[in-house]
């Protein structure tokens, strides 16, 4: 079987706690940590920024994955490159010049990510498939956790269709469970993330809510 990553999303977590939240996911198996960064300018929500992820960079013995759901993008990405981020995903609506965020992203050393709005066609990466090393699927409008997962699995099969043999992974985002996952993982996805499937609430003194989860997924 295809190795399937989770990631979780700490958007879910206690944001007092990182540091714990992040060491009992990654116990129960977590592949990826997903670092949700908003702006209040390009979703209606605002998080955290580098600071953040520089701070919690020591308790990820995995994959810093860093969704920015800012704009503009080019000036923030050698800061989160710097705090640690593995992989930086910006979004093509973001900016005029996704090219020039790409390689930039790539030039400060990390996996360069590409997102996707629900309401972006697959065709709008057609032109960056060499410049990226993942296209993020949103399946739900970005900014909060939580939300009603939006059934896209045709875009991620054209998305697979149009990578060939390329390196290139397929991530999910939003409203991913037990339940929606296997259609994604037959569609083509690599990369599920999860924040309330995995987090829920739960405490960390509590292992139910990751441990029953997070390799159902
Ligand atoms: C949404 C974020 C997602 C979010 C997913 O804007 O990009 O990463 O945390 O949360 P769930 O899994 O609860 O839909
Ligand atoms: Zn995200």
């Amino acid at each position: 079987a295809k190795d399937i990553k989770i990631a979780p999303s700490i958007l879910a977590a206690d944001f007092a706690n990182f540091g714990a939240e992040i060491e009992a996911v990654e116990a129960q198996g977590a592949d990826w940590i997903h670092v949700d960064v908003m702006d209040g300018h390009f979703v209606p929500n605002i998080t955290f920024g580098p600071d953040t992820c520089r701070a919690i960079r020591p308790h990820i013995k995995t994959v810093m994955d860093v969704h920015l759901m800012i704009a503009p993008v080019d000036p923030y990405i050698e800061a989160f490159a710097e705090a640690g981020a593995d992989v930086i995903t910006a979004h093509v609506e973001a900016g005029a010049h996704i090219h020039r965020t790409l390689q930039a992203i790539r030039g400060a050393g990390a996996k360069a990510g590409v997102a996707l709005n629900p309401g972006t066609p697959a065709e709008a990466v057609a032109h960056l498939l060499d410049l990226t090393d993942l296209i993020c699927v949103m399946t739900v409008n970005p900014g909060f956790g939580g939300q009603k997962f939006i059934p896209l699995e045709g875009k991620v099969a054209r998305l697979r269709e149009m990578i060939g043999d390329r390196e290139v992974l397929i991530e999910i985002d939003g409203g991913v469970t037990p339940q929606t996952a296997p259609g994604l993982v037959k569609a083509g996805a690599d990369v599920l993330v999860a924040g309330s499937a995995v987090f829920k609430g739960g405490s960390v003194a509590d292992p139910a809510p990751y441990g029953a989860n997070i390799k159902a997924i």
